[in-house]
């Protein structure tokens, strides 16, 4: 070892000891002829002090360093005089009075300093990664990162799951988005897709009699990205046999506590809570619903039928409803020109036509350029059912369900981080259950499968596949953390003749579900026990655990928005040759 200890590692019980320190030239001052250069590795930062009692090679030696190149050096841990101790560094009551110093590696003027005051744009962050993760931060996460892998490997080992690797290399599986594709060059004209996820084959090994299995997987996916979607991402991918719903979710629940305990100190109350998919939509307008903070949507469409106001009459008499949110005290915190702008929000979009608003005077009464169209009664019934209070803002939208619930929810996220409703740091988890089987597909009008076309139908609701399928709900269940999906799974249809049914209503005829599926069909029939599991977003769960706002910032070498590594140029061209072996022709 070229270094007896790291830079955040020597404390006062060191004084005396001769030591030699490795890291970076964080920064470096000339005080009236003295030099202080601050030595940083991933542990920390020592301060150095290069004196002329040194010796004046030793000084000019020093003089050169510049921020980021590598050094080792050699000297005596010593007290820092008083008055210049830092209570702020860990290593902040010494220094190392140096009396060798070995430049290991000068470093060309980075094009940003890794720990200086001013964080460059992400691109240049991405391009030169290797500068960003030098950043404390960007070391914490990535340490983050190892200890909840490592706690769950152990977890789950403790619980007797076993890790299986899947290929990466193999068929299309439908979790709704393209595929990458991987063409083969010993078959020219055919290809193999990268993995959405695991899920065909943690089925087979269920049908193998593996039982309880897991595995960090790297997934693809070809889709628009957002600060939560990573083309490639990681799942901590799980599936156990003779399970049902509340299993799954048990096993998961005993994971976050330990999470939230180990990494949080947060004491977790188990079971997590739990509510429906329909109640959530009611609620919160929304399958992943923000608990930190109340704010409910309420449904005002019974009073509406009997409004003056033409708007919500005509919602309520046309199917439609009219629902309504309450920020508290929010009334002077929102002008006239800033409710505009939440109308712009909501109607630009979110497909919203309008949004109306009252605000409640010091009186309790509804104030609103649209209040002389509601009698006094229904203006009183409105705000007791809104149980509205002098100062609140009430905002409601008429509409289709679907585009209240849309619009209402992306409210009650603004409102919420505006008018600051939630603790930055506490995590919040819930559970929603009990998804539809189906959603209609907006491009072929068909039905489409929420979660994917392997999800069972609820036991009493397998008839409706035939009779039903919109009334249909699934053993579905998705964990929500901070009102982000965390993850998601579902117990499995282990019959093939409901495994068919499912591919015919989703639209895959006969010869697809062979050719396609064939195999899981098949193995279905050779003994497959009841079986079901889950898939967590590990990115976004580090994400939530650190605190972060994208998972870019959890990830080592993430891609933009432009699904593009800005460090190695990926993707890139190919020559000739390459494309010939596969037998790709690609015009130009
Ligand atoms: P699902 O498609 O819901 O389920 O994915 C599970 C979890 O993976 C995370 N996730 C993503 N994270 C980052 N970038 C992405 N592009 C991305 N897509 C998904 C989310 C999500 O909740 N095979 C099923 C699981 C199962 O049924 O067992 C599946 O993949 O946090
Ligand atoms: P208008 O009748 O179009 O002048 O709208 C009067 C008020 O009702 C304005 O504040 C609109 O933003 C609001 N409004 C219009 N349509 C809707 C709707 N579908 N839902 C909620 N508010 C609406």
């Amino acid at each position: 070892m070229l270094r007896t200890h790291t830079c955040g590692e020597l404390r006062a019980e060191h004084e005396g000891q001769v030591v030699t320190v490795c890291g970076w030239v964080d920064t470096y001052r000339d005080h009236r002829g003295v030099l202080f250069v601050d030595l940083r590795d991933r542990y920390g930062k020592t301060q150095l002090v290069f004196a002329p009692e040194g010796g004046e090679e030793l000084l000019a030696q020093a003089k050169v360093l510049r921020g980021e190149d590598v050094v080792a050096a050699t000297g005596t841990v010593a007290p820092r005089p008083e008055g210049t101790v830092n209570p702020k560094l860990a290593t902040g009551e010494i220094e190392v009075r140096a009396n060798s110093l070995a430049i290991l590696n000068k470093s060309r003027t980075p094009p940003f300093q890794p720990t200086g005051p001013d964080l460059p744009g992400e691109d240049t962050r991405l391009k030169h990664r290797y500068l960003d993760l030098r950043r404390p931060k960007m070391q914490q996460t990535l340490l983050l990162r190892h200890r909840i892998v490592k706690m769950m490997r152990d977890y789950f080992d403790e619980l007797g799951f076993i890790d299986v690797e899947t290929p990466m290399l193999g068929r299309s599986t439908p979790e709704g988005a393209r595929d990458y594709l991987v063409p083969s060059r010993v078959q020219p004209g055919m290809f193999y897709a990268l993995p959405q996820s695991p899920q065909l084959y943690k089925q087979i090994l269920m049908i193998a009699g593996y039982d309880r299995y897991v595995q960090i997987a790297r997934c693809f996916r070809d889709e628009d990205l957002r600060a939560d979607r990573q083309p490639e991402f990681t799942q901590l991918d799980l599936e156990m046999s003779f399970v049902d719903a509340d299993d799954v979710i048990g096993v998961i629940d005993g994971l976050m506590a330990r999470l939230a305990k180990e990494i949080l100190g947060q004491n977790l109350t188990l079971p997590l809570p739990r509510m429906t998919y329909d109640e959530a939509m009611e609620r919160f307008g929304h399958d992943a619903p923000d608990l930190r903070f109340g704010m409910e949507i309420v449904d005002l469409t019974d009073l509406a039928r009997s409004v003056g106001f033409q708007v919500f009459r005509n919602a309520a008499e046309g199917g439609g409803r009219v629902r309504g949110i309450n920020a508290k005290k929010a009334a002077d915190r929102y002008s006239r020109k800033l409710i505009d702008e939440l109308t712009r929000f909501v109607c630009d979009d979110f497909a919203a036509r309008g949004l109306a608003w009252f605000k409640v005077d010091a009186e309790g009464k509804l104030a609103s350029p649209i209040a002389k169209n509601f009698s006094d009664d229904s203006l009183a019934q409105i705000a007791h059912r809104m149980e509205a209070e002098p100062g609140d803002l009430l905002l409601f939208v008429a509409d289709r369900f679907a585009v209240t619930c849309k619009a209402l929810h992306a409210l009650r996220k603004r409102l919420g981080s505006e008018l600051k409703l939630y603790e930055p740091g506490a995590l919040h988890f819930s559970w929603v259950v009990e998804f539809p089987m189906f959603e209609r597909d907006d491009e072929t009008g068909g039905w489409a499968a929420m979660h994917h076309p392997f999800t069972a139908p609820r036991t009493q609701d397998t008839a409706l596949l035939h009779s039903s399928p919109k009334e249909c709900r699934a053993q579905a269940y998705d964990l929500v953390i901070n009102g982000m999906e965390a993850g998601g799974g579902t117990v499995r249809i282990h019959d093939s003749k409901v495994q068919q049914k499912v591919f015919e209503l989703l639209g895959i005829d006969e010869e697809t579900a062979r050719d396609r599926f064939g195999f899981l069909l098949e193995a279905l029939q050779y003994g497959a026990p009841p079986h079901g599991g889950i898939a967590l977003g590990l990115d976004r769960v580090v994400t939530l655990f650190s605190g972060g706002d994208t998972i870019r910032d959890v990830i080592a070498f993430p891609k933009t928005q432009r699904a593009t590594d800005l460090m190695t140029g990926a993707p890139g061209h190919v020559d000739a040759r390459q494309l010939k072996e596969l037998g790709l022709n690609i015009p130009h």
